[in-house]
Order: C-alpha cells, then sequence, then structure tokens
C-alpha cells in the first residue's frame, strides 16, 4: 500500500472496505455538483475496485485522505488516467464540512510530488466545471496553467482546461 503524509494529512491507496467513507463525498449530491453528481454505492465500488487495479497498474489513483489529528476521512485526492499514457488527470473531493481549510491544496501538493518522485509521467492535467471557482482557485494555486476551453464528450461541453508541466 501507498502511504503519504502531510503536516495535517495522511493520504493513502483506497481499499475495497472504504466503501462508506467514500460515499460520504462521492455518493453527496453537493459535493459532486460539478462533477458528474453523487454516485451510488454500486458505482463507488466499481469505482474502489478500478482504482484499486488502477494502482496496481499504473502506480496512481485517487487517494483517501484523512486528518492526521482524529483519522477522520474527509475526502479523496489523486489521479485518474487519461487516454494518454504519459498524462495523467488531477482529482480532488472532499467533505463539505471540510471546506475552507486549505486541505485541497495541501492534499494535492503532496500528489503532484508523489509522482514527481516514483513516476515517469511528463505532464499532469485538469478541468473544472466553467462555474466551479473554487477548484479554479486551487489550480492555480497549485501552479497549473490556464490553457484555454477544451470539449469534453463525456459533459458534452467546453470546460476550463488546465496543465502542470514538469
Ligand atoms: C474544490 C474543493 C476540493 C476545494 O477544497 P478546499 O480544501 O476548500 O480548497 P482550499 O481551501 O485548498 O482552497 C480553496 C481556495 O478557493 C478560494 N475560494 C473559496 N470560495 C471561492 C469562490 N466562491 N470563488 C473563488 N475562490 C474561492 C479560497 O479562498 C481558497 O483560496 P485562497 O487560499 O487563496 O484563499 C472542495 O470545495 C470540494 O471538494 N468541492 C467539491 C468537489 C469539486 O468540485 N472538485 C473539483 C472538481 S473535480
Amino acid at each position: 500500500m501507498v502511504t503519504f503524509e502531510t503536516e495535517r494529512l495522511l493520504l493513502r491507496t483506497l481499499k475495497t472496505e472504504d466503501i462508506d467513507s467514500v460515499l460520504d463525498f462521492w455518493g453527496n449530491e453537493e459535493v459532486m455538483k460539478y462533477c458528474a453528481g453523487a454516485g451510488s454505492r454500486e458505482r463507488e465500488q466499481k469505482a474502489i475496485a478500478f482504482y484499486i487495479n488502477l494502482q496496481n497498474e499504473k502506480g496512481f489513483s485517487p487517494f483517501l485522505v484523512s486528518l492526521k489529528e482524529n483519522s477522520e476521512v474527509i475526502g479523496a485526492c489523486g489521479f485518474n488516467p487519461t487516454e494518454n499514457d504519459y498524462e495523467i488527470e488531477l482529482i480532488y473531493h472532499f467533505g463539505q464540512k471540510y471546506w475552507g481549510k486549505g486541505y485541497a491544496t495541501e492534499a494535492a501538493n503532496a500528489c503532484i510530488n508523489y509522482v514527481r518522485d516514483n513516476l515517469k509521467i511528463k505532464k499532469i492535467i485538469a478541468s473544472t466545471d466553467p462555474r466551479n471557482n473554487v477548484s479554479k482557485r486551487v489550480l492555480e494555486k497549485l501552479g497549473f496553467e490556464f490553457m484555454g476551453m477544451k470539449w469534453f464528450e463525456d459533459t458534452k461541453g467546453e470546460e476550463p482546461y488546465f496543465e502542470l508541466n514538469k
């Protein structure tokens, strides 16, 4: 299992038993309103299985994030694959009560450092719903560059598209 930490957070690879924890954010309408909507238990069980396999095969995935001070699970942050092997997509989703405390930026920075130190990935990309100003701000703080609007087939719309080049 991959684990790493920041000043306030512990990050680790997902396990099958994490289903109840991840439903607090991936199963929450408010958290997922700009990101494909809330998932059912069945959808998120499949997602966890997919991510465990992805981690084993490629060495990256979304990591479960918890607070060091009390072990509470607060969200997930890490990477999805893209159609190209040399680039991956940064994603982050946190329970609503943990927003606005700098956790997303802190977790994402650690995930980016993990990739830089351990994997031969050339580029990290990200996109957001055009209305998701908080996510755009997080990407800006992480050093991502806004590349313009890009068409996405899954959402059938244009989204602000960002890249972080190493
Ligand atoms: C996006 C999300 C991960 C941010 O998490 P977070 O821990 O609150 O983020 P941080 O505290 O690290 O940073 C948030 C920044 O946005 C700023 N911000 C907050 N509300 C804002 C708004 N309405 N408009 C612009 N910026 C805003 C904060 O002030 C902060 O910037 P600062 O440090 O310069 O003050 C969290 O809101 C979330 O889980 N949202 C739902 C899932 C989601 O949208 N994920 C991203 C797309 S896949």
